[in-house]
């Protein structure tokens, strides 16, 4: 099936299994907004405890903040978002259609990538065993056409980011021919910058209203607060603090479903360090967070790092960890070495110290920050295209049938377990009740009565649950039950008191951190 097809059906997969809501979906919905419905708010808060025990309990130098949305507005001039937090975008005059100029060039250079993975891809049919991909790909005349165009693309893209220079990125578009999606036409306006962020006002107008923005990142929350918790938790350099927060930014290009949202947490971490040894810190949180997302299981082939071509103006290093999508590798974590940039603007713009007394060096200096940066609702994207499975299997009465299941890590599924009685008479209903009464503190379990067993069996596979346990008559004899697992469809008889053990040991999230 091709990529663009399981990505849609994913999307309706989310909205029928309660994963996945456009917001305000019965106004017709509001652009780049969603809400999560029963199955994916229980996901998100497993994918953020996974993250925030990942940070806040397995490092003892790495203490916990919940900053508020609103914060003063100069906070906003200090961190360079009011002057420089923008997109270059350029309209297309036919279809009236607004695009960001850098992703239209970057689509530019994927068709170019998308070339060479074609004929890659064919001589792999063509040649079979004896592929050597390798030589193929040096040698091969249209292969060399491709990745040097993509080679002169990438330069003269990158200088132009660099430079600012948004007449450039217009050449560049006329130069590569760049029509618009929707008209078709190559009749371009000049490329400008736009704001991202989204502002509002705080207090009755008469009083003077403040224009106040909401945040476009968690990150400036922790920089303003870094000397409370340094200073009440008695924080020894070095020393990290986590937050998970709301963001927001009016994307201009929000497309993919919630990849690129105007509303969207993050998961963000800053490690204050000594100047001086930030980069080697870059490259240990950097090893870090890659073995997180592998820690997953979902195959050390799907992530790669991608180091940018163009720093941002706080940062001296900056990689991302990239997703294998069905769309496409793309960017899901950022990690970041921002130098002493954003204490010292604060410093400056606030007139207050922010320094650190390092009592080994017996002197203070303004510590520097390497940031770990995820979002939630990316990182939810990829746990769904990832365990979004279609399968053929023999159903009980032999004929061939399909089954969706989600393969969801055990740890992060939305319900671990459900409990089905064969049928609701001769005590079997209450007997279900029982156990889920035993075992609801534990773990999140769902009761259901309707429907064949194969039909419920189909539906909790649907939304990712790792075991069902069925009871029927030889349970009321003996109290035992089937458990069944969602992977291997396997069943086993087990005692009811061993439910708690068998199931503990998959789903709790000790089984991840043990890979870390
Ligand atoms: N404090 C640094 C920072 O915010 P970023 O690369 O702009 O860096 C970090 O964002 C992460 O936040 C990204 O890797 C992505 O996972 C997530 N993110 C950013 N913009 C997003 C959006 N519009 N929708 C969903 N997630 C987004």
């Amino acid at each position: 099936m091709a990529q663009e097809d399981v990505f849609k059906k994913l999307v309706a997969h989310c909205k029928e299994y309660g994963f996945v809501f456009q917001s305000s979906e019965i106004y017709d919905g509001l652009g780049a907004v969603y809400d999560y419905g029963q199955n994916g708010v229980e996901l998100k808060n497993n994918i953020k405890k996974y993250w925030w025990d990942s940070m806040v309990l397995l490092h003892e130098n790495v203490v916990g903040l919940d900053s508020a949305i609103f914060m003063h507005p100069t906070i906003w001039k200090a961190s360079g978002h009011v002057d420089a937090f923008s997109d270059p975008l350029i309209d297309n005059k036919d279809s009236k259609k607004r695009y960001r100029a850098d992703v239209l060039i970057e689509e530019q250079l994927a068709k170019f990538e998308d070339k060479i993975e074609k004929e890659v891809e064919k001589a792999k049919k063509r040649f079979g065993e004896t592929f050597d991909e390798k030589q193929f790909r040096e040698t091969n005349g249209r292969v060399l056409e491709n990745q040097q165009k993509w080679n002169d693309l990438q330069a003269r893209f990158v200088k132009a980011l660099n430079d600012s220079n948004l007449d450039e990125l217009k050449q560049i578009i006329i130069d590569q021919e760049i029509v618009c999606p929707v008209s078709g036409t190559r009749n371009w306006t000049d490329v400008r910058q736009f704001n991202l962020m989204f502002s509002t006002d705080m207090g009755a107008a008469a009083d003077g209203a403040m224009k106040i923005y909401l945040r476009p990142e968690t990150a400036q929350g922790i920089f303003v607060n870094y000397l409370n918790v340094q200073k009440t938790g008695r924080m020894k350099i070095p020393f990290g603090i986590a937050q998970i927060g709301k963001a927001f930014r009016n994307e201009i290009v929000a497309r993919q479903f919630i990849f690129r949202m105007r509303e969207f947490e993050q998961m963000e971490m800053q490690f204050f360090v000594r100047p001086g040894s930030e980069l080697e810190w870059f490259q240990k949180w950097k090893q870090t967070r890659m073995n997180w997302h592998q820690a997953i299981g979902f195959g050390s082939d799907n992530y790669r790092f991608h180091e940018h071509d163009k720093l941002a103006h706080y940062a001296n290093a900056a990689v991302d960890v990239e997703y294998k999508f069905p769309f496409g590798f793309k960017e899901v974590e950022g990690i970041h070495s921002r130098t002493d940039f954003d204490l010292s603007q604060h410093q400056q713009f606030s007139g207050k110290k922010i320094q650190y007394f390092d009592p080994e060096l017996n002197e203070s200096y303004v510590p520097f920050v390497v940031e770990t940066s995820i979002g939630v609702d990316r990182m939810f994207l990829q746990i769904m295209a990832a365990s979004y499975s279609e399968e053929e299997i023999v159903s009980e009465d032999g004929k061939k049938d399909m089954r969706v299941v989600l393969r969801i890590p055990a740890p992060l599924a939305p319900i671990k377990l459900a409990v089905l009685p064969l049928m609701k008479k001769d005590g079997l209903a209450e007997k279900a009740r029982e156990i889920i009464d035993d075992l609801k503190f534990d773990f999140n379990c769902q009761y259901d009565e309707k429907d064949s067993i194969g039909k419920r069996y189909r539906r909790q596979d649907a939304i990712g649950t790792p075991f069902c346990v069925t009871v029927d008559h030889i349970t009321m004899e003996d109290n035992t039950v089937t458990i069944r697992y969602r992977d291997t469809m396997l069943q086993d008889r087990v005692a009811i008191s061993d439910l708690k053990n068998i199931i503990s040991g998959e789903v709790s999230l000790k089984k991840l951190f043990a890979k870390l």
